[in-house]
């Protein structure tokens, strides 16, 4: 797979356009729903975009999980699926290729990230251990403190703060992580896991430098390191092109040089090679050994893991066209492109720009609604009504309640709006950013959400709330003053 770098083309205009590497020849039609009628579907979802029928969708920025464009290579493997329960071809294929991108001799399939999730977990969680990542994921935390774990993020401050310079805002605080072994006790972690472009806090990348100290000081200290992979891609492209010394390294060179520090490597394959399934590979046979079990107890057999095989061939050309720098960089180019956008409108987004989409830090945006009415769900919800835009909440809403009940309160309040690879085109961008400099101009008139419905565990898959107040009402009102055709 070739590896061009230099595929940022330069407009004589001297704007700075991210340029499609890749033509649409297999289309899908959009509805764009009135304002009025927004209102209504909005409610009956509860205020959750999670809730929305896609129909009733016009941007679907929701995430970029399962639902990235896929490449005509892809779908023509599809056709060459070997359909069969035990030694399957397709899976055959599969672990070669995930054998070859990492290195690692050993590959056990599951149906998606969070399965994988479950099974390291369910393999290396006991009550009383602590797992110490860089940053959580929402399912990662929910597996593990399912279990009785406990999860320390170790990211350093500059993390935290929307407004950055920092290139590699997802990179271990390696003091804090030392200060967090020793107070936990190495005997007491169960391991420490590094996560690719790191979800929560505006898809920030890890630097291969950070890695390699965190892996140094691990094998030190004898800890097992755990690297998500999900959001591989996004985190590749950024020490590509952000990190010294790297430049001139191949993308395989890249991935082979992060696995080789690395235990275990899982992933959820909506992600990470552009279909919908998942892995966990393994450098040892012991740790292949101890999950192995557990695969065809949740999954399915060894050889699907809960996979179809269509989905697992288009999995594997997936992940073998990840180390294609053209397929890489479209997610990035894209949200710096809508980060510019808005940050010229005054929008408030987090920055440096990251992968995975582009966060708008609905703390700046909307600072009258308290962290207690979900003012990044609330923001999502005044989205989606004002535009017909589908984001997801990254915030308070997103937090598991602490033990006694009260709310956890999150360090960031963002909202999300995904970049799909290869799915949005520049004009639907500029809609986006048009919309929320108009939400952004009217943003007195947003306020907060209460629940009605508060599920105990990952409450923002379905939790259903309710505005406080009329403000949505007002909020119509004012676009349809501005926008009388309601759209
Ligand atoms: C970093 C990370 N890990 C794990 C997962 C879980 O993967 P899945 O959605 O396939 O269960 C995700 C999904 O968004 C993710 O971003």
């Amino acid at each position: 797979m070739s590896d061009h770098t230099n595929c940022q083309v330069t407009f004589f205009s001297g704007e700075n356009i991210p340029l499609e590497m890749h033509k649409a020849r297999m289309v899908q039609r959009l509805h764009l729903r009135g304002v009025d009628e927004r209102l209504a579907i909005i409610t009956q979802a509860g205020n959750n975009t999670f809730l929305l029928p896609n129909r009733d969708v016009f941007l679907d920025m929701l995430t970029d999980s399962g639902v990235n464009a896929m490449s005509e290579a892809q779908y023509a493997a599809m056709m060459l699926a070997d359909d069969s329960y035990a030694g399957s071809e397709t899976f055959y294929r599969l672990e070669k290729t995930v054998q070859d991108f990492f290195g690692f001799k050993y590959f056990l399939p599951a149906h998606q990230g969070r399965a994988c999730e479950n099974i390291l977990a369910t393999t290396y969680v006991k009550p009383g251990l602590t797992v110490i990542t860089n940053y959580h994921f929402t399912t990662t935390k929910g597996h593990i403190t399912r279990l009785g774990g406990k999860v320390l993020e170790a990211v350093g401050d500059e993390a935290l703060n929307p407004v950055s310079q920092n290139p590699f805002k997802g990179d271990f605080d390696l003091a804090l992580l030392d200060r967090q072994v020793t107070e936990v006790g190495p005997e007491n972690i169960a391991f420490v896991r590094v996560e690719a472009g790191t979800n929560l806090i505006g898809g920030q990348p890890v630097s291969l430098e950070n890695t390699r100290k965190v892996a140094a000081y691990c094998q030190k200290k004898g800890l097992k390191l755990v690297y998500d992979a999900s959001l591989l891609a996004d985190n590749l492209y950024f020490i590509k092109t952000r990190e010294k010394g790297c430049e001139n390294k191949s993308l395989a060179e890249l991935v082979r040089e992060i696995a080789s520090l690395m235990d275990i490597i899982y992933f959820s394959g909506r992600k990470l090679g552009c279909a919908r399934g998942g892995g966990i590979a393994t450098k040892g046979e012991e740790d292949f050994m101890r999950m192995r079990d557990l695969v065809p107890m949740f999954e399915g057999f060894l050889t699907y893991g809960g996979m179809s095989v269509r989905e697992m061939e288009a999995m594997s050309v997936g992940i073998q066209e990840t180390l294609d720098f053209h397929v890489i960089s479209q997610t990035p180019i894209f949200v710096a492109a809508l980060g510019e956008e808005l940050t010229k409108k005054g929008v408030p987004v987090v920055t440096p720009y990251g992968g995975l989409g582009c966060h708008v830090d609905a703390s700046r945006f909307i600072p009258q609604v308290p962290q207690d009415q979900y003012p990044a769900g609330a923001l999502a919800a005044a989205i989606y009504l004002i535009s017909g835009v589908r984001g997801m909440e990254r915030g308070t809403l997103s937090e598991q309640r602490n033990p006694d009940g009260s709310e956890h309160h999150s360090p960031m309040e963002l909202v999300r709006l995904a970049m799909p690879k290869r799915v949005f085109t520049l004009s639907q961008v500029k809609y986006v950013a048009d919309r929320l400099e108009w939400l952004y101009k009217r943003r007195d008139l947003v306020g907060g959400l209460v629940f009605i419905d508060e599920p105990k565990t990952l409450r923002f898959f379905l939790g259903r709330l309710k505005p406080v107040g009329d403000w949505q009402e007002k909020l119509v009102a004012a676009f349809k003053k501005d926008m009388p055709s309601g759209l």
